[in-house]
């Protein structure tokens, strides 16, 4: 659509007038829907947003699990600076940057295990994505060609690319893309508050565990290349395994040679009160991969980290061995990992794993008081700053609200409205605000929690019943 206009112009009457522009762009929500109430955030600092017209919101959420380090980091600026100044980008065809290599180095020292070779790219869709192509790769290198398949989990998220999204096991983001890539099964997650196979933990035997082993074998494993899972998932409720679920995975995928990727894309760099939840689920996994906190929102920054046996396989003559086939332009880019690197220094030198780990027993303790007061809240999971809680009508029988119900939407609304950041879904409301938050943040939380339930809950029993 051309209007003729100058850009000047243009720019200047969008400026002005913001909400008639709002049909010129895609966000994640039905747009018809998004523009009646459109958030639109213009300055953030800390751990607060603004909006455009100027109202305060608390950042309960870090934007999406991103702002580990808060708004407006002073070092993270200035690292920024110094690197816009110095390289701003390189080459990726030919080669990297040095700020790419000193952060290689860091995140394979901080990596535990012999987690230590490192690619970059810019999101959590792009090194999901890549891990799976390293395990398929690796298998054809090794010498087992046959291995292609990769076992993830439904109402798993890895991502909106093709391959990423192949893996993510959520019928509302993949229906409309089918059909997908071939080679992804699925298998159900550790879902213990509505266990798929009707048990009850601990006498349970850790089944959705121990059936993971036995799709590979019924699949064969000479065609498996890898089993992928987020060690705590986030869509579907925060999904938090009981201790054993990784520790099994780890030896069925061991058993049957296949790999097993991490996906720590939200997990990652500290939310869970460890640098990685492979250190909290003390499991190391053969390819973890790390995004949204890494770069902290300052720059697109991800990064997917193999174990040094399998990354050696990729190491070789040329002309028998073409390296890892896998790239983007902006992957290691010179500011994004300057970024990066600033982000662990604040994270390691404030020990903001440790802020993670008391703010969030703290967040833990304050939604558990209100799941006694309030039995709409049937259930509360996570690990340090990463706390969800499951929302249901009945909490003996579990019984969800009916869809048109949607208690969780309008608590999270509601939340909103009282200056509140969080993730908001039908049946269930999530946290995870920066790891810089404090008590009174997280109290602050807690207490508009709480009101906004109680608000969405009288605004539907005056409507008759949720
Ligand atoms: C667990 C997980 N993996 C992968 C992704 C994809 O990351 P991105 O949106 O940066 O491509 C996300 C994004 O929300 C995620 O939560």
């Amino acid at each position: 659509m051309s209007s003729g206009r100058a850009l000047p112009e243009l720019i200047a009457d969008a400026q002005a007038s913001e909400e008639r522009f709002l049909r010129q762009i895609f966000v994640r929500d039905q747009m018809a829907e998004w523009s009646k109430r459109p958030l639109i955030m213009a300055r953030a600092e800390g751990v607060h947003y603004w909006d455009a017209s100027g109202k305060r919101y608390l950042d309960a959420l870090s934007g999406i699990y991103v702002v580990s380090v808060g708004h407006g980091n002073r070092r993270v600026l200035a690292a920024i600076r110094r690197q816009l100044e110095t390289l701003a980008f390189s080459p990726p065809m030919h080669g990297t940057n040095p700020v790419a290599v000193r952060l290689a180095n860091v995140l394979a020292e901080l990596a535990p295990g012999d987690l230590s070779a490192v690619k970059f790219q810019c999101g959590g869709s792009e090194v999901t994505e890549a891990a799976v192509k390293f395990a398929r790769q690796y298998h054809k290198l090794t010498g087992s060609p046959g291995r292609y398949k990769v076992v993830s989990r439904y109402l798993s998220w890895h991502g909106s690319t093709l391959g990423s999204l192949s893996a993510s096991g959520l019928k509302s983001r993949k229906t409309v893309n089918e059909p997908l890539a071939p080679g992804f099964l699925h298998v159900f997650p550790p879902t213990c508050y509505r266990c798929p196979f009707g048990k009850v933990y601990k006498d349970c035997g850790i089944t959705c565990a121990t059936l993971v082993g036995d799709v590979v074998e019924m699949e064969d494993p000479a065609t498996v290349a890898a089993v992928i899972v987020e060690p705590i998932g986030h869509t579907g409720g925060v999904i938090d395994p009981p201790p054993e679920y990784l520790p099994i995975l780890r030896e069925v995928c061991d058993r049957h040679g296949v790999l097993l990727i991490f996906d720590e894309i939200i997990t990652g760099v500290g939310r869970t009160g460890s640098l990685f939840a492979a250190e909290t689920f003390g499991v190391v996994p053969d390819l973890l991969c790390v995004g949204k906190g890494l770069g902290g929102g300052y720059a697109p920054l991800s990064a997917m980290i193999a174990r040094k046996p399998l990354a050696d396989a990729f190491w070789g003559p040329a002309g028998e061995n073409p390296g890892f086939v896998e790239g983007h332009t902006f992957e290691g880019n010179p500011v994004s990992c300057a970024a990066g690197l600033a982000v662990l220094e604040e994270v390691l030198e404030r020990d903001l794993c440790g802020n993670a780990r008391v703010q969030g027993a703290r967040l833990r303790a304050g939604l558990e008081r209100l799941a006694e007061k309030h039995p709409v809240i049937g259930d509360v999971r996570g690990k340090g700053l990463f706390q969800g809680i499951e929302l249901v009508r009945d909490r003996r029988t579990k019984e969800r609200f009916p869809p048109s119900a949607a208690l969780g939407v309008k608590v999270g609304r509601r939340a909103l409205e009282h200056g509140v950041l969080c993730r908001f879904d039908p049946d269930w409301i999530a946290f995870g605000p920066p790891l810089v938050a404090t008590a009174e943040h997280i109290d602050e939380i807690l207490a508009v929690l709480e009101r906004s339930l109680v608000e969405a809950l009288e605004e539907a029993s005056g409507r008759g019943g949720v």
